[in-house]
């Protein structure tokens, strides 16, 4: 084992933040999406959907691995049309929560998404969700548009989305 791969271990056992790196996620590293997504979210998409969502070529897909490792921890992908770009998810494994590693995969989702000459980034959210609305707004997302009963999956009572934009350009 690397000894940045042995550092980064240690850190996230004792609940530390490990260093990370945001790189491009394979089409081969669907299998790790769907775990860390069934842990995120009470809908989980299959391996088959990230395959997909990896492989097409209109969808930016990103990323956080522990240094020098492939342990995924994080990820995000976007789709892409006519210049302007969507968050389709974002998440970041429950145990490494609050120490600024969804700021870090977003913010290198945001360069690399300003790289490709996109002009504006939008995306759907529960109005309850306090990490995620904490993230963009740090992120410089401004609420455009609120969806009402627009979650309605899985739950007794449907919940609100806001819509958020921000401009890249
Ligand atoms: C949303 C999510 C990706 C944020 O990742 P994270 O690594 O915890 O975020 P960060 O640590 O970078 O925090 C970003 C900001 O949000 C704030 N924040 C984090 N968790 C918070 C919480 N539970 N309540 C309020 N603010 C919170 C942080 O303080 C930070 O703000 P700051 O930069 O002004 O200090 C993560 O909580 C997650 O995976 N959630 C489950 C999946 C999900 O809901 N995805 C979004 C769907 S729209």
């Amino acid at each position: 084992m690397l000894a940045s791969q042995f550092r980064g271990r240690i850190a996230a056992l004792f609940g530390r933040r490990p260093s990370v790196e945001v790189r491009p996620l394979e089409p081969s590293s669907a299998e790790l999406c769907y775990g860390l997504h069934r842990q995120c979210f009470a809908h989980a998409w299959s391996p088959t959907e990230f395959e997909t969502l990896t492989a097409s070529s209109a969808n930016l897909a990103d990323g956080a691995y522990i240094e020098g490792t492939n342990e995924l921890v994080g990820f995000v992908v976007s789709r892409i049309v006519a210049g302007e770009a969507e968050i389709l998810t974002i998440a970041v494994e429950p145990r490494l929560r609050g120490q600024g590693l969804g700021r870090q995969l977003l913010q290198a989702h945001m360069a690399a998404l300003v790289s490709k000459k996109v002009g504006a980034v939008f995306l759907e959210v529960e109005d309850t969700n306090a990490a995620a609305l904490a993230l963009y707004a740090r992120i410089g997302f401004e609420q455009i548009g609120r969806r009402e009963g627009y979650y309605r999956q899985g739950r007794d009572r449907p919940a609100a989305a806001l819509t958020m934009r921000k401009l890249l350009s």
